[in-house]
């Protein structure tokens, strides 16, 4: 369908779905008569920055939940009255609509899986002319691996750092052992020849920072629900790590998330990932949960915001711990049977924490919208958000002033 066609429709959509339960969105004139440049060319110049204002939009939800896959949507279907299925452009073919509760005052997207998946659905939710999401909440909501130091099984983390580690140089463990016997694992970051240097060039998604001051917030509130603590294996499973987090019943915490297409696992990416997490930020992250998708999905987030069609300011990242990231002591010198053959328990009680964690911060949208959330004042953040270039202003305590092009 043509934009164009797409506009027409939402507006016939408006009338007819104008009902009492939601407030539709008026037109702005004059936002449609400024996305139509009066002239080009020679006057006007051919630098057109066509941007537009969702002019036609009808959808508002004051809160949007990402789910990445099935498992992680289901929970939330049945938490809440989502009655209403919107069938978007652009959305993965295996999960094409996005879920909105009776009065559309909350909606669900399930990206599909891996950084490409989350990128494309996340950039169709966010350009369709129907919605305006620029005072939404969004609430990242996935189960993760958990590194034993900081969490464990059916833990709830909430990210202020996403770091994407899967963007550099790698050699088979074969190909190096014989020359660079000490290299500790085969990646090394671009634009150097060694695994501990800053890298000498980036692609602009490889750490994100989010509203520190918003994540708080959400995790002061989720502390106060009753988790599920999971299966008696669970239990078990725990007992065998000598780390504290590890082997205690699952909380709440605050700590990083990274992002990979490839899912590793092991003490040695593990470590060698942790280290290039604290390369990457700084000294500043923690990394604690690994999945495939949020520094895609921030990515899209922080190129909208740009134009005021979301605001970074209101992105939450969480995610629940369905398994171990490296083994126990026990299989320390077999990560090959620790993955594929030993039962942490089942991932339960990741699935349902991702509600029982969630639920509050999102409540807490709606119960304080007119006095707190709308202008979104109270919990602006403190610290530096966006991405490694400072694309949204402000400088970051991570990156360098400029890196090399290659
Ligand atoms: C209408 O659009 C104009 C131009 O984009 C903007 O300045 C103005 O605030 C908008 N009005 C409302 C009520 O949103
Ligand atoms: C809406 O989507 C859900 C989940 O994909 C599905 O279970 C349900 O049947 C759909 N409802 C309608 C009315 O199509
Ligand atoms: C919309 O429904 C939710 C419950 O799903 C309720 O908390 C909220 O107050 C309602 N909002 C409006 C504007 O009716
Ligand atoms: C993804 O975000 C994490 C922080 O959450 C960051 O550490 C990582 O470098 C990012 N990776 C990429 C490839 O963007
Ligand atoms: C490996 O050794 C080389 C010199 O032989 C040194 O430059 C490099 O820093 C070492 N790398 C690690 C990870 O220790
Ligand atoms: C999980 O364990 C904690 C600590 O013992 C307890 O407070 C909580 O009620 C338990 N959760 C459930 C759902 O039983
Ligand atoms: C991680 O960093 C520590 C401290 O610098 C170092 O001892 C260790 O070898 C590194 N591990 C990997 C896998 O790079
Ligand atoms: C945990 O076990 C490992 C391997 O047995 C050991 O190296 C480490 O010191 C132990 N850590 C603690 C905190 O006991
Ligand atoms: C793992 O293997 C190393 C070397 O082969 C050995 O020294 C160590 O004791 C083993 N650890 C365990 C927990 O089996
Ligand atoms: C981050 O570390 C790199 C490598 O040491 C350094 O070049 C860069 O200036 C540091 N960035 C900040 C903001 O401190």
């Amino acid at each position: 369908m043509k934009f164009g066609l797409v506009c027409a429709v939402g507006s016939v959509l408006s009338t007819v779905l104008a009902q009492p339960l939601f407030e539709k969105r008026a037109i702005n004139e004059t936002a449609l008569e400024d996305a139509i440049p009066a002239s080009t060319g020679a006057k006007g110049g051919d630098n057109i920055q066509a941007s537009y204002g969702k002019p036609f939009a009808i959808y508002q939800p004051k809160a949007f939940v990402v789910s990445m896959f099935e498992l992680e949507r289901d929970p939330w279907l049945e938490a809440l009255d989502f009655v209403h299925n919107i069938t978007l452009p652009g959305l993965s073919p295996i999960y094409p609509t996005v879920h909105c509760t009776t009065n559309y005052t909350i909606c669900q997207i399930t990206t599909g899986e891996g950084e490409i998946n989350a990128a494309a659905s996340v950039t169709a939710l966010t350009m369709n002319p129907l919605f305006d999401l620029s005072k939404t909440y969004f609430l990242i909501a996935g189960i993760a691996g958990g590194e034993p130091k900081y969490t464990t099984i059916g833990g709830v983390t909430f990210a202020k750092y996403a770091v994407q580690v899967g963007l550099e140089y790698q050699f088979d463990y074969t190909d190096y052992h014989n020359t660079n016997a000490n290299w500790t694992s085969g990646y090394i970051p671009y634009g150097t020849d060694n695994q501990d240097t800053y890298p000498g060039n980036v692609y602009g998604t490889e750490v994100f920072e989010v509203n520190e001051k918003l994540r708080d917030r959400a995790v002061e509130l989720a502390l106060k629900v009753d988790l599920n603590n999971g299966t008696k294996q669970n239990a078990a499973f725990r007992a065998l790590y000598n780390e504290t987090a590890a082997s205690s019943l699952p909380s709440v915490y605050k700590c990083d998330v990274l992002t990979s297409d490839n899912y590793f696992t092991g003490n040695a990416l593990g470590d060698y990932f942790a280290n290039l997490t604290k390369l990457m930020t700084n000294g500043s992250a923690t990394y604690c949960s690994t999945a495939q998708e949020d520094n895609a999905s921030l990515e899209v987030f922080t190129r909208l915001d740009k134009y005021g069609l979301v605001d970074f300011d209101r992105v939450i990242v969480m995610r629940t711990i369905s398994d171990f990231s490296r083994p126990p002591p026990s299989l320390f010198n077999n990560t090959v049977k620790f993955f594929f053959d030993s039962d942490q328990g089942g991932i339960g009680a990741s699935l349902d924490n991702l509600v029982l964690a969630g639920t509050p911060i999102i409540h807490d949208i709606l119960t304080n919208w007119d006095k707190v959330y709308e202008s979104g004042k109270k919990y602006s953040s403190k610290n530096y958000v966006g991405d490694i270039f400072g694309t949204l202003g402000g400088e970051p305590n991570f990156g360098k002033s400029s890196f090399d092009i290659a």
